[in-house]
């Protein structure tokens, strides 16, 4: 299979996604999983998924969504997941060749401008893989135009920052101790950019979906997905907005930075040392008139 290669709209996300963040989500897959497989879970149980449906799971990074919904449209439907990293997909490849699922596929494609079958799928799921497109109308236009006529669209993104403890905590806490990352452009590709959620139903509605609906979905979250807590904190040193924070800094602070993140984490730790803090997520649908 060829790697996207990092070109077009989206080069410099393709870029991040092999160079940067892929081999990073590579080596947490499992912790991620464990932490934000529920949220993937809650938009799974939206989409109302049934036997022999076809689904397209954009941005599906290791696999771990594209396996689980492969088990929920069997018997006799199918999963084609989608993504820019070729690292992750490497990783999602063979996650299901260890599960033995059935039905499951995978291409490296640019979700905003792949050629997809037209009506070629009854649902278009996401877990956190749709905020990184360089025209979000224009991607959601592709999918769109991917579904069948009835077809739908069910993905969880998050909401603002500040809402989300498991990141703004132990942020602020390192912001102490290292300069601000600087802020990204308004509406930029990345974590947040669909946290307004006018902004998203403009984008949706622009890209001709009806039926619009984000649902707040507030949930704990085991952050790392039950390490202890020195694993807890070196998971927050290396995902999120305070990694993208640090890379930015001086090495010289990541003691310090550390240090900060333990003491403001540790309060909500229980007694093996896991860390719960709170999220907040849009469970976002849509339908293809
Ligand atoms: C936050 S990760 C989520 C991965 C996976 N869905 C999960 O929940 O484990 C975002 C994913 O979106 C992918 N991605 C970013 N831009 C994309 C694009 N234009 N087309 C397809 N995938 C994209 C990234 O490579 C990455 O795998």
């Amino acid at each position: 299979m060829t790697r996207v290669e990092a070109a077009g709209p989206n080069a410099g996300q393709i870029e991040y996604w092999n160079a940067t963040a892929g081999p990073k989500w590579v080596a947490m897959q499992e912790s991620l999983d464990r932490q934000i497989g529920p949220l993937g879970q809650a938009a799974m149980e939206s989409a109302a998924l049934a036997p022999g449906e076809r689904v397209l799971d954009v941005g599906c990074g290791c696999g771990a969504t594209s396996i689980e919904l492969a088990r929920r449209v069997a018997p006799g439907g199918s999963v084609l997941g989608v993504d820019v990293s070729s690292v992750m997909l490497a990783a999602a490849r063979a996650a299901a060749a260890r599960a033995s699922a059935m039905g499951v596929t995978f291409a490296d494609a640019d979700a905003q401008t792949a050629s997809l079958a037209p009506g070629g799928f009854d649902v278009a799921f996401s877990r956190f893989g749709v905020m990184f497109f360089a025209d979000p109308t224009a991607a959601f236009t592709n999918l769109r135009r991917a579904l069948r006529p009835g077809g739908r669209l069910a993905f969880v993104c998050w909401q603002a920052l500040p809402k989300n403890p498991w990141m703004s905590l132990p942020l602020s806490a390192a912001l102490r101790h290292m300069p601000p990352p600087t802020p990204p452009a308004p509406d930029a590709p990345g974590p947040f950019a669909f946290a307004d959620p006018e902004r998203v139903r403009r984008i949706l509605e622009g890209a001709g979906f009806a039926g619009v609906s984000l649902a707040p979905h507030d949930a704990d979250l085991v952050v790392g997905g039950g390490r202890d807590l020195d694993g807890t904190v070196d998971f927050l040193l290396q995902m999120g907005p305070l990694a993208a924070a640090l890379r930015e800094s001086d090495p010289a602070l990541r003691g310090r930075v550390a240090d900060a993140v333990r003491e403001a984490v540790a309060p909500h730790a229980d007694a093996a040392g896991s860390v719960h803090l709170a999220s907040a997520t849009w469970i976002v649908t849509a339908r293809n008139p």
